[in-house]
């Protein structure tokens, strides 16, 4: 294994839980509820399609103009920016700062996958930016995850082919995307919601690099 492309949310940043909260508000002000399960449909989607699902699942898909949409998801965005305020350095998930660090010293390039437009001001944030030799641009895409496009992107930004990157990731759309570019794919969370990884973890502290280099 050369390289290692990792998704934000959920995997480096405990972020997906204020995407929740921004979602679940936004959904509430037009008489939408959204739970758990059906936020896990949401993960690793861009935030046009996290609002055209919510739409669906409460049955208002042809109910707003395109204006209208942008302006939702506009406030969804600004709910979750505020919300990322409160972020430090010690919201990094788990062992993430430790397994970067090992990475950079095996000089093992390491990239960001992440359909979030927040990902360059998280990590500034978190103060995790300089591990990385590249973000994908998720404005770049032609398709979001389960799409493996970005994952593609992210071994070309490391010149590496992505049968020898491993992918991090805590959603089943992140896992679709690593193997449908033949990436080794690491599930962050539950077996049941990543169908397809090649390990699951509950968190980074759980591999070495060590490990991951013999893979
Ligand atoms: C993904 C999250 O990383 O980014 C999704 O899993 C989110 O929940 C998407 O909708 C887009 O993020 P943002 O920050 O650009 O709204
Ligand atoms: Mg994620």
């Amino acid at each position: 294994m050369q390289g290692f492309v990792f998704d934000l949310d959920g995997v480096l940043a405990d972020t997906a839980k204020y995407h929740y909260i921004a979602w679940k508000q936004l959904a509430a002000e037009i008489g939408i509820t959204i739970d758990e399960v059906f936020n896990e449909q949401l993960k690793g989607i861009s935030r046009q399609e996290s609002l055209e699902r919510i739409l669906a699942h409460g049955g208002k898909s042809s109910t707003f103009s395109a204006a209208e949409l942008a302006k939702m998801a506009e406030k969804k965005n600004q709910h979750y920016v505020e919300l990322l305020e409160e972020l430090t350095p010690e919201d990094a998930l788990p062992g993430v700062r430790e397994l970067l660090a090992a990475a950079c010293e095996h000089n093992i390039p390491c990239t960001v996958a992440s359909a979030s437009k927040n990902a360059p001001l998280i990590l500034e944030k978190l103060v995790l930016a300089d591990y990385f030799v590249g973000i994908v641009d998720p404005e770049s895409l032609a398709k979001g995850k389960p799409d493996p496009e970005i994952f593609i992107k992210a071994a070309q930004l490391m010149a590496i082919d992505p049968k020898e990157v491993i992918g991090f990731e805590d959603a089943q759309a992140g896992i679709d995307g690593i193997k449908g570019c033949g990436m080794y794919a690491i599930g962050i969370g539950e077996a049941e919601q990543l169908k397809g990884a090649d390990r699951v973890i509950t968190d980074l502290t759980e591999i070495a690099i060590e490990e991951l280099l013999r893979i």
